[in-house]
């Protein structure tokens, strides 16, 4: 009936080559650049043809991006959802133009559209565990630091929300710690930056900034210097992607440690898109493995670093 096609999730042709879409959320930091980069290259190596739209760090203009993919017939599209509960409307819009909908890196609110029903899968790390990580370095290396500055990602976005439950839940957990002011910096640089310096001042006796993304904590690194303090001794500082940047800041002893979030999904996400048009029963949450930085390997690790 045509209720029942209107649960099902739209199929894939096995075909030669595909006319993909990846609707990136922003360009404006070197993960994001290295997460394009790979997707572009990988549906270069296979010869498909590649429709790229950047939202420009906003929802509305994503969602807008993502309908005008549908109007020009892609057969599937590739979506970075910039935050949890705005870009449903876009993943529903592709189910019932019968494109499917690969989801990556991001996810979006799992109480309105689900894996395996209204879109293929999501592709991506897992940011609870990437928090939780940052946290059980930080428990064993504090050296009696305690008060911590979180400056967390964009709002209302699966990495935001999940980096935070995953540090904030660990560092209960293992008490002792403080966190004396939590707040948005967006993901970027400059926002970490004067974030950083207003809850600095404020909390002047802080002395571990946790960052959800390197941009921000190379953001707080240089609110710390401004202020006179050595970021890595007066102030500790760690955070999550694994750029070239943060690790070379490892190891010039800036930073405590970085848990990488892998942007290379080129090679996994066409993988999937074969796999689905092949008809395999895809699990709803294809993960990628993510690594670890700190000073045991930071110098070694800096060159191949995105
Ligand atoms: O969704 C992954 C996050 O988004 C990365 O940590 C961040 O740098 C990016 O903008």
């Amino acid at each position: 009936s045509g209720l029942a096609t209107a649960a099902e999730l739209p199929s894939l042709k096995k075909k030669e080559t595909y006319k993909v879409g990846f609707a990136q959320t922003e360009s404006n930091n070197p993960w994001r650049i290295a997460q394009t980069e790979s997707m572009k290259a990988e549906a270069a190596k296979l010869g498909y043809q590649f429709v790229y739209t950047d939202a420009a760090g906003s929802a509305a203009k994503q969602v807008a991006d993502v309908n005008s993919m549908i109007a020009q017939g892609v057969d599937l599209i590739f979506l970075a959802p910039r935050e949890e509960k705005p870009l449903i409307p876009a993943v529903l819009a592709a189910k019932k133009a019968g494109i499917p909908v690969i989801l990556l890196d991001r996810s979006v609110d799992p109480k309105l559209a689900t894996a395996g029903k209204d879109y293929v899968t999501f592709i991506g790390s897992d940011f609870v565990e990437e928090g939780k990580r940052v946290a059980e370095w930080l428990v064993k290396n504090a050296n009696g630091k305690t008060k911590i500055i979180e400056l967390e990602g964009t709002t209302g976005s699966s990495p935001a929300n999940d980096r935070k439950k995953g540090f904030d839940d660990a560092i209960k957990a293992a008490g002792g710690f403080q966190i004396v002011a939590s707040q948005s910096g967006d993901f970027s640089r400059d926002k970490g930056r004067q974030v950083a310096e207003a809850l600095l001042q404020a909390h002047p006796d802080a002395n571990i900034v946790y960052a959800h993304n390197d941009e921000m904590a190379l953001g707080a690194i240089a609110a710390l210097e401004a202020a006179g303090k050595k970021p890595g001794k007066d102030v500790l500082v760690l955070s999550i992607d694994g750029g070239k940047e943060a690790v070379k800041a490892i190891a010039d002893g800036k930073i405590g440690a970085v848990v990488e979030c892998n942007p290379r999904f080129g090679p996994i996400a066409y993988k999937t898109l074969k796999r689905y048009a092949a008809g395999d029963k895809i699990e709803a949450w294809v993960k990628n493995t993510d690594k670890f930085y700190d000073t045991a390997n930071a110098s070694a690790e800096v060159g191949s670093a995105y």
